[in-house]
């Protein structure tokens, strides 16, 4: 039986890029969904969409940087399914912009807000239910969280500090069964970069992604699966992330160059 067979899923940030791509390659081995961001209408549709490949599903509106809204997610899932199997920790934000030119205050705080917060938010209230199936946290990090990477300080900085939080909670929970995978993704095309805030602090409006030259949300949701289903300890995306982080034990100069190009190619 494939490992998501009536296995109940929640996903934040699903309306989306890679929460979406995720729902839709997770639907056709039969799982229970729980599908989670801000906009209705987009889950709801994403709902629809998740039944006809085969599996149950519900849309549960939330803002992850409010905890009570988390605590909300985890209560309907489990009203809804019995129980929770699965926790994908991905809703996220970004900003695009160098600190010195970053013009309107509250930037840093609100990616921290979505990425952190949000994601440590949702665990803390689904932990005593993943730890009764034995279940999966799977964190949606980014290599930013490996690395640096310029014009985005705030964003690189909540990525670490999620590594750091899934990192410590993967020892807290050795002995309980509760397995954390985090995700590293590299560039993929979704509309996190169209959403980016800029120095003005307002969305950049228009993606400046080469987006021809980056992973698709569909292939990244097809790498997840299969991490996830081999509880895997973490899934970088891309060869130069996995290289990368060799690499930057003895040449970090080096790894810096390559964020710095990065950027500036914007691939
Ligand atoms: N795309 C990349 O290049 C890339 C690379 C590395 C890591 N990642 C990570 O992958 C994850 C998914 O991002 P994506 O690229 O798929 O971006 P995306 O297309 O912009 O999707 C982001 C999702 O998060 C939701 N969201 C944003 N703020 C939220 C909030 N306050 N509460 C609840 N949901 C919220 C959005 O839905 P609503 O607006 O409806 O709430 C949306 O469903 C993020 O954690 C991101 O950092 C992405």
């Amino acid at each position: 039986m494939p490992a998501f067979t009536d296995n109940v899923v929640i996903i934040t940030g699903a309306s989306e890029g890679i929460g979406r791509a995720l729902a839709l390659a997770l639907a056709p081995q039969g799982p229970k969904l729980v599908v989670s961001a801000r906009s209705r209408e987009r889950l709801e549709s994403l709902v629809q969409e998740c039944r006809s490949l085969g599996a149950e599903a519900i849309a549960v509106a939330t803002d992850v940087t409010d905890e009570k809204q988390c605590r909300e997610l985890i209560r309907k899932a489990v009203a809804a399914f019995g129980r929770i199997d699965t926790l994908v920790a991905n809703a996220g934000a970004t900003m695009w912009t160098r600190l010195d030119e970053l013009e309107q205050e509250g930037v840093l705080e609100s990616v921290m807000a979505v990425n952190y917060f949000g994601a440590a938010y949702c665990t803390r209230a689904a932990l005593p239910y993943l730890k009764q199936t034995s279940g999966r946290i799977v964190a949606v990090a980014s290599v930013a969280g490996l690395t640096g990477v310029p014009e985005r300080t705030g964003y690189s900085a909540s990525k670490h500090a999620m590594v750091g939080f899934f990192d410590s909670l993967r020892i807290e929970l050795a002995d309980s069964g509760v397995t954390v995978t985090v995700i590293a993704p590299d560039f993929v095309v979704s509309q996190i970069h169209r959403r980016a805030i800029g120095a003005d602090g307002q969305p950049l409006g228009e993606s400046p992604m080469q987006e021809s030259k980056i992973m698709t949300a569909e292939e990244c949701a097809s790498l997840m699966v299969r991490a996830m289903e081999k509880r895997k300890r973490l899934l970088i995306t891309s060869l130069r992330g996995r290289v990368g982080r060799w690499f930057k034990l003895f040449a970090p100069g080096l790894i810096d160059r390559i964020a710095s190009r990065a950027i500036r190619q914007r691939h």
